[in-house]
């Protein structure tokens, strides 16, 4: 596996692949890599002829500093990660001033509204953020193929539309949550939860699940105060949970039987923000 610190010789690798007609697939990550990363990497593995993976943590899609500061740095781990993965032929680990050349500025983009849902209400400038760095290393990497998990499962549509407003031909895939034995669902953030508070938060897939029983049997509003409920207690925080529309992220109270719903829930345990997803049956 090869690793590029700058732009430059990254490039040169990109575009000898490209002068020999190979496919590429890209997983890009920032970082404190785990299990539901490498599961990205496996499927690109097979769709494609090279596989590529980045790390880099993105200022711009951070609104609040203290998170961006405790954000997890384990790049020599996750080198090694990738290298033992065997699934990865390069890892670009750029630099700020290869990825904001022009200054540290977020881009504004219009993905139809879909951006204010959520974590983007929840998170200001947070998509612009991720689409500001996303769209600069889709042009650097320049991929046939790219993955993205489920668990943000906001962000993997914010690509789809990304994707379309830049008119790039790139195919965006959605990998399935990759989640803990507890069910708690793979996130780089997880590394900073205690014991105890990784136990404790076993408590959101479960839930889930249990709206997923509930769902189509007891009406919405109803499901929204018992998930309201559950999460009364010291040791957490519900900061949202709702049930939205698959296709246009907007949260309902009503279901109609030909569309797609999802449950969409966010967590904090204790300066931890935990964020989970389900499709609902
Ligand atoms: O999902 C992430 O890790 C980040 O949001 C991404 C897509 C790498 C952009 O910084």
């Amino acid at each position: 596996m090869q690793v590029f610190y700058d732009r430059d010789s990254f490039s040169r690798y990109i575009d000898s692949q490209k002068e020999n007609s190979k496919t590429i697939g890209f997983a890009p990550t920032m970082g404190a890599l785990h299990a539901g990363h490498i599961s990205l990497y496996e499927l690109a593995r097979k769709e494609n002829d090279i596989v590529v993976s980045s790390i880099f943590v993105n200022p711009t899609q951070f609104n609040n500093p203290q998170d961006l500061e405790k954000y997890p740095r384990t790049v020599e781990n996750d080198i090694e990660k990738l290298k033992n993965s065997n699934f990865v032929d390069a890892v670009y680990i750029p630099g700020t001033e290869d990825m904001y050349p022009d200054g540290m500025n977020r881009k504004h983009y219009d993905f139809g509204g879909i951006e204010n849902e959520m974590e983007g209400a929840a998170r200001p400038g947070h998509f612009d953020g991720v689409g500001t760095v996303v769209e600069e290393l889709f042009r650097q990497v320049k991929p046939d193929n790219a993955y993205f998990g489920e668990k943000d499962f906001q962000q993997l549509k914010i690509i789809e539309r990304l994707v379309e407003v830049l008119n790039l031909n790139i195919k965006i895939h959605g990998v399935k949550i990759h989640r803990e034995e507890s069910g708690l669902a793979m996130s780089s953030r997880n590394m900073r939860l205690s014991r105890e508070e990784k136990k404790a938060s076993a408590m959101i897939y479960k839930t889930l699940r249990t709206v997923d029983d509930w769902f189509r049997v007891i009406s919405i509003p109803e499901i929204k105060k018992r998930v309201e409920d559950i999460f009364r207690r010291d040791d957490m925080e519900l900061e949202y949970f709702l049930i939205a529309d698959e296709d246009t992220l907007k949260e309902t109270d009503i279901f109609s039987a030909d569309k797609n719903y999802r449950a969409f829930i966010v967590v904090n345990v204790g300066d931890v923000r935990l964020i989970d997803n389900m499709h609902l049956k």
